[in-house]
């Protein structure tokens, strides 16, 4: 195959917080194993990633610390590249938003568009905080979504149900420096149109997905988005931490961070031309049409990289001699959570990369993690799954077959590589089978299924157990030398194998299993095959993978924060089966349902009992959003006494349970085949 040109790039964290195993698992050992993968399969592979240092996340924990913006990012900026490089994430570069290489490409680009006409120059009112002076950026507000009624949406996005819509839209309205209702001052902005390239950015993903298959997560959402008319979007903001609108007489504005930060992939590649002293290397991927432009991601940056960045690509294309490519693909990942609940810095619900590392091996948590990466839907890290998948498959599947193969070669062959002879049939059948699994391997992380692929790189060292086993090298030994000469020549080519294709996941081992073999790594295309050096002198074996004790994963689930389920501690009270009795539960469906005026928690639902319909004021408003209840079947205390709520009377109750998440409860729903009214015995 003919040798791939691949521009790499990760999602540019925000220097704002220390990179957790959710973050790694999104946008980063994906993109690490696909790197490693290309580079050892002889492609030509540039990889950029860094700090995004500019937005109001920067300047929410600036406030929040008492410190300043710049305190803040150079703190994380270094803390996170030395927990990726302790990670063994092997950027090429790993910049960052503030360095003056950034700002220059970033006003570049929003003077090119600016000069040919393309902004849109609007006038529009502004939320302003009086008391502070300032206007307010979109994070410093919070209301209600228009379009889904979620009540702590932010001023220009709701994260519930994803949608972007202009903050005049935006309900209920609260600056969160000082809690006050902010008024609106006239202020102006740029706008770039993105309307403007609707169908071309349609045409773009219906290509490239013909082409190279995009994953079903990111096709839908973009689909959603094209499914409406596209807007003219904000490109500047009115702040003082950022890159500065480069217009005379423009002062306090800076360019909107995801305009800026997308181009921050073109500022870490020309950042590493410099370090690399080729000041024109950065073009030689970014502006050559057949670049394989990857951008890595996680599934909340979606409609920045199918839509938004390349709509940036395109109009800067329209407009210069020199071209840019697009992103051939994005392959989002969905989330990890930990534990069953969502990473929380605040809850202290996780565990970050740096402390995780101070405490265990970095290939146990990539392989761990990559061998359950949230490819097609939301996984969990979990550590008992960390103990098994440590000891059960690192340890006792990789680390024993090479252990004990090693430790054969150099009980009976003085430490050699010995000579393969005559080979029978579970020889050649093992050999073949080594033939295969590269190849699939490969296949998976080409098409973006590198838990597949690690899944089947696994299995080779099963096999090679399996194998040993079968061959009982232990008996040929003493009766047959030649025949456990060629098992034990297979078993180290097998664990060529496994050190060559499990390079991209757990590096630090493979460089150990090379280093036993006293062998160089090879292209990817080589491994598979038998091309171990006979004779040649193998070194002592070293235990790659310490198992974990249950005593140290105690230790670690104990630091949890406990999360105290009021259900079980309280004392239960013993009620006789007459008295549960008395209690009428119906099953009903709700047909309406809406807000109640001045609460965040509660909703009025009409509930449809099939004899007659009742109304109820429920306290899920934290949980639904009432477009989503209707038509739900839910099970309903039907002889509540009535009581008011709000003014409202509710004549019942639905039954809710209790979940994790604060102020968050689950509907009890009832399938769809049973009718309205019953009762529940
Ligand atoms: O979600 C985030 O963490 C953003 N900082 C990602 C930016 S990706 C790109 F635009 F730089
Ligand atoms: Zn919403």
């Amino acid at each position: 195959m003919a040798r791939e040109k691949v521009l790499v790039t990760s999602a540019l964290p925000y220097a704002n917080g220390n990179i957790h195993l959710g973050h790694l698992s999104g946008a980063y050992l994906p993109a690490d194993i696909y790197v490693r993968y290309k580079r050892l399969n002889g492609d030509d592979v540039v990889y950029v990633c860094g700090s995004d240092e500019h937005g109001v996340p920067i300047t929410v924990t600036a406030d929040k610390e008492k410190i300043t913006p710049k305190e803040v990012v150079d703190k994380f900026h270094e803390a996170n590249k030395k927990a990726f490089q302790n990670f063994g994430m092997t950027f090429d570069v790993y910049s960052r938003t503030s360095i003056p290489v950034h700002h220059s490409t970033a006003q570049e680009f929003f003077k090119c568009f600016y000069d040919q006409g393309l902004l849109v120059e609007k006038k529009s009112m502004q939320f302003f905080d009086e008391k502070v002076n300032k206007f307010l950026p979109d994070r410093y507000v919070e209301g209600t979504c228009p379009k889904c009624g979620n009540e702590e949406a932010r001023s220009d996005e709701c994260e519930k149900c994803g949608s972007l819509y202009d903050p005049t839209e935006l309900k209920n309205p609260k600056s969160k420096m000082t809690g006050e209702t902010p008024v609106w001052k006239e202020t102006s902005h740029w706008y770039f149109p993105l309307g403007k390239f609707q169908e071309r950015l349609e045409k773009y993903v219906n290509e490239m997905d013909a082409n190279y298959k995009w994953k079903d997560n990111v096709l839908q959402y973009c689909r959603g988005w094209f499914n409406e008319v596209l807007k003219d979007r904000a490109i500047t903001r009115d702040l003082d931490w950022g890159v500065k609108v480069p217009l005379e007489d423009v002062q306090n504005k800076v360019l909107y961070v995801w305009f800026e930060a997308v181009l921050g992939y073109i500022s870490a590649a020309k950042e590493l031309s410099e370090l690399r002293g080729e000041p024109e290397l950065w073009k030689k991927y970014w502006q050559d049409k057949y670049t394989k432009y990857i951008a890595f991601i996680g599934k909340d940056n979606v409609v920045f990289h199918t839509i938004i960045f390349p709509a940036i690509l395109m109009a800067w294309n329209d407009a210069n001699e020199t071209k840019y490519c697009l992103p051939q693909n994005v392959p989002a990942n969905e989330f990890l959570n930990f534990e069953g609940k969502k990473f929380s810095k605040s809850r202290g619900w996780g565990i970050d990369v740096r402390e995780f590392l101070e405490l265990f091996p970095a290939d146990t948590l990539r392989y761990t993690l990559g061998a359950n990466l949230p490819e097609g839907k939301d996984t969990d890290f979990f550590w008992k799954e960390f103990q098994s998948r440590t000891n059960g498959e690192l340890a006792d599947i990789l680390g024993n077959f090479v252990n004990r193969t090693f430790t054969f070669a150099h009980k009976h062959f003085e430490g050699k590589v010995p000579l393969r002879g005559t080979l029978a049939k579970i020889d050649e059948d093992i050999l073949e089978y080594l033939k295969e699994v590269p190849v699939k391997a490969a296949e998976l992380i080409e098409r973006y299924k590198i838990k597949d692929a690690i899944f089947e790189m696994m299995n080779l060292a099963r096999a090679g157990n399996k194998y040993f086993n079968d061959s009982e090298p232990w008996k040929s030994s003493k009766t047959n030398k030649e025949q456990c000469a060629s098992t034990i020549n297979i078993c180290l080519n097998i664990i060529y194998t496994l050190a060559e294709i499990f390079e991209p996941v757990i590096p630090f081992t493979s460089a150990k299993i090379f280093d036993m073999l006293n062998a160089k790594p090879t292209q990817w295309l080589n491994s598979g095959k038998t091309n171990l050096v006979e004779g040649n002198i193998l070194n002592e074996p070293q235990i790659l993978f310490a198992k974990l004790e249950d005593k140290i994963i105690e230790e670690q689930i104990n630091k949890l924060p406990q999360v105290i389920d009021l259900a079980a501690t309280e004392a239960v009270e013993e009620i006789t089966i007459d008295e549960f009795k008395r209690v009428k539960l119906k099953v009903g469906k709700i047909i309406a349902a809406e807000n109640v005026k001045k609460s965040d928690r509660l909703l009025k639902l009409q509930i449809d009992l099939g004899t007659e319909k009742r109304q109820l004021v429920a306290g899920i408003a934290k949980s639904y959003n009432p477009e989503d209840l209707i038509g739900k079947k839910i099970l309903m205390v039907a002889n509540l006494k009535p009581a008011k709520l709000f003014g409202i009377e509710s004549q019942g109750m639905v039954l809710a349970l209790d979940t994790h998440e604060e102020g968050k409860v689950r509907l009890i729903e009832i399938d769809e085949a049973i009718e309205l009214g019953k009762t529940a015995k």
